[in-house]
């Protein structure tokens, strides 16, 4: 049995196409979803799927009132596209949710027809109800033929269960089943195959488009756009620009007062405009990428390293780190940093875990120092930009590391203030490495902030930092 060959399309393929990924740190709840304005259908069927998965994870996980902290229970719902056409589009969400001990995950595939923009699902794939009732038993056999597969729980083959269907490369039928609905708790994520020959002969005008779309997908290209306009960020010319601000070096944060600005979640469409910000205001920053968003804009990383930035590692899939086996762990971390040396060629030097949440064992794995933070501007919570520049100026003492997300747009736009207001404080902007000093960073052991300097009396008037 064939885990995981529901692979992902580059979505590239699709130039009007954004990547949203929102994240509630506190809850530990990350979504990424997405939205194609040439196909609205798409975008209001992406956004409701996450409202809804949110709310009802929201409700069900309330905070404890008496403490009002939240449960260690996690959310995570990531979006991929596995056919494009001129006519077909599909995008299969796989949503992992863990109660905090025991999780899964459940998939789902929603099918567009384009040009009359149409959702559809996978009954829609299927021609009369007598090819939909053979594919069901063609599932059955599949499945049943699999020794991990309890028959019983598949009886009844509800159609609810199908609501995942894929095609691969060579046109064969793949069948998603959530995590535990074939049984209780005992077998992982299953996924059935039906063979080409088998599925092709009951596939409806559109499944035919729709196989094809899978087997041998083709970009999408919007009437009326140049090639121009589908490139991804403006900026590039930019890097031609001198580079790094920082023949600064030679900055000792004992006896300057230091603050280290770092971004989570990114590169978003809205980095490139903070790499601006942060330029102008000489202010070298540390950026923390995930895995797939490195990936998707390369160039901002490059535009990172040569304009004096750090680049940490934030993982792949955003899982918390201590719910992960050994080897999970060590995969979410390589494969982030296999990304970020295709870019700059050195990977991360530094790790955030997502949540905040680490152990001594996702510690020792990542490998590098491991980076935490001690000012929480809550910027994913109220996408306020005052309220950022409020928390980031008011609560940043001599040595902190704050938390920001380059993700949200109202975060970017608190940036410049943030900037003035703290150099009116007296600040020096400097990456992490720089603010612990290398000689202060250790594989395998975490920092919230710089070691508060003994006397800090000359840097704030009246009350001292411990
Ligand atoms: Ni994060």
């Amino acid at each position: 049995m064939d885990r995981q060959n529901t692979d992902s399309l580059p979505i590239s393929l699709v130039p009007d196409l954004e990547v949203v990924a929102q994240s509630d740190e506190h809850r530990r709840i990350y979504t990424r979803h997405f939205e194609v304005p040439s196909v609205p259908e798409a975008t209001r069927v992406q956004r409701e799927l996450v409202k809804d998965e949110v709310e009802a994870f929201k409700g069900a996980n309330v905070p404890d009132v008496s403490t009002g902290t939240f449960p260690v229970a996690e959310l995570n719902l990531r979006s991929h596209l596995t056919a494009l056409s001129g006519q077909v589009m599909a995008i299969r969400v796989n949503t992992y949710e863990s109660s905090g001990t025991g999780g899964g995950t459940r998939y789902l595939t929603q099918w567009f027809a384009l040009g009359g923009p149409r959702v559809l699902g996978t009954r829609d794939l299927f021609d009369s109800d007598d090819d939909w009732a053979e594919f069901k038993e063609f599932v059955l056999q599949a499945a049943t033929s699999d020794t991990l597969v309890l028959t019983g729980s598949l009886r009844e083959l509800d159609d609810s269960l199908l609501d995942s269907v894929n095609f691969d490369a060579q046109g064969n039928a793949l069948v998603e089943f959530d995590d535990n609905s074939l049984g209780a708790g005992t077998i992982g994520p299953v996924t059935v195959t039906v063979a080409a020959e088998q599925v092709s002969a009951l596939l409806s005008d559109f499944g035919a488009l729709a196989r094809t779309a899978s087997m041998s997908p083709s970009p999408r290209i919007q009437p009326g756009q140049s090639q121009d306009a589908v490139a991804p960020e403006a900026g590039r010319s930019r890097s031609q620009e001198p580079g790094p601000p920082s023949s600064r070096r030679g900055i000792d944060c004992r006896t300057e007062k230091c603050v280290a600005l770092t971004f989570d979640d990114g590169p978003g469409p809205k980095t490139g405009a903070l790499l601006d910000s942060l330029r102008r205001g000489d202010a070298p920053s540390t950026f923390f990428v995930t895995g797939p968003n490195a990936m998707l804009r390369p160039d901002m990383l490059q535009r990172m390293a040569s304009e004096g930035h750090e680049i940490g590692n934030h993982t792949w899939n955003h899982r918390s780190l201590t719910s992960l086996s050994s080897a999970q762990i060590r995969s979410e971390i390589d494969r982030t940093n296999d990304m970020i040396s295709r870019a700059v060629n050195q990977p991360a030097t530094l790790m955030r875990p997502p949540f905040g949440a680490h152990n001594s064992i996702s510690d020792r794995l990542a490998s590098t120092p491991v980076i935490l933070w001690d000012v929480d501007t809550l910027d994913w919570k109220h996408r306020n930009t005052e309220k950022v520049v409020d928390a980031a100026i008011k609560q940043t003492r001599p040595g902190s590391i704050v938390l920001m997300h380059d993700i949200h747009p109202s975060t970017v736009a608190a940036v410049p203030r943030i900037l003035s207001g703290l150099k009116d404080k007296g600040y020096t902007f400097v990456t992490v490495t720089e603010l612990v000093g290398p000689a202060g960073l250790e594989a395998g052991e975490s920092y919230a902030h710089a070691p508060r300097p003994a006397k800090p009396d000359n840097w704030e008037t009246g009350k001292a930092g411990r």
